[in-house]
């Protein structure tokens, strides 16, 4: 293991939040002889907990414990655009990377509007891989709005599968629940997959104001049109 796969392994559960930061934490942590768990909260710091005091702070440290994997639970983080969902979803995803989870991280529509429409071999594939391991991360569950029925049966396989295994799920969504059914395009498949997914699940309601928005208006502000 070194830093270059470190950085891979974070890109891949985009943390670029993380990442651009980790070589500056590196160098602190080395220089002050810190300890790794302080190193870690400074890392974890680089959420700006003050900007939407809002959000349910308690219950993602709670989560970030990972108690609900070992349980066999499900988180739902729904809410605004740009108030750190994904963020916390990853950072989630990450550190139970670093527990020696097995998980695996999907951008949920695309993954799933991919698969609906791939043979019968290559869907097989795709449900073991979303079976097998010990953490699903689906983020952005309906950010196009409607998915397909295919999609959305695929989704059902997925989740029943899981819920038999007692297996956990963290999704993150811009769409309230109530709404799910419209997006699923069917009322029944919306009640049997939220049935499962909240039978043992954290509720994380993320309210506030756009961390993008902010970023973006600090861009314009500074002269630059694009990330620097
Ligand atoms: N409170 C915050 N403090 C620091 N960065 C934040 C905060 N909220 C969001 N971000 C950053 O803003 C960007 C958008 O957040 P993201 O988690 O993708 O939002 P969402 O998934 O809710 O749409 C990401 O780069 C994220 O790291
Ligand atoms: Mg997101």
């Amino acid at each position: 293991m070194n830093m270059n796969d470190i950085e891979r392994a974070l890109r891949q559960l985009r943390l670029s939040g993380i990442h651009a930061t980790l070589e500056t934490r590196l160098m602190q942590a080395q220089a002050s002889q810190q300890p790794f768990l302080e190193t870690f909260w400074a890392i974890l710091q680089d959420f700006d907990w003050r900007f939407n005091p809002k959000l349910p702070r308690q219950a993602c440290f709670e989560l970030h414990t990972l108690k609900f994997i070992a349980e066999g639970g499900n988180a739902l983080i729904i809410g605004k655009p740009g108030t750190g969902k994904s963020h916390v979803a990853k950072a989630v995803a990450y550190q139970a990377t670093l527990q020696g989870y097995h998980v695996r991280y999907l951008e949920a529509d695309a993954e799933l509007a991919r698969h609906a429409l791939a043979a019968h071999d290559e869907e097989q594939r795709m449900l073991r891989e979303c079976t097998e391991p010990d953490l699903l991360v689906l983020d952005d569950l309906f950010l196009a709005r409607r998915i397909s029925e295919a999609s959305a049966e695929l989704l059902q396989t997925i989740v029943h599968r899981r819920y038999k295994l007692r297996r956990s799920i963290v999704v993150t969504s811009n769409r309230v629940i109530q709404d799910w059914g419209k997006y699923l395009g069917d009322n029944t498949t919306a009640t049997t997959i939220l049935d499962r997914l909240m039978h043992h699940a954290a509720m994380l309601e993320f309210e506030g104001k756009s961390y993008r928005l902010k970023e973006a208006a600090a861009r314009i502000a500074r002269g630059t049109s694009h990330d620097a």
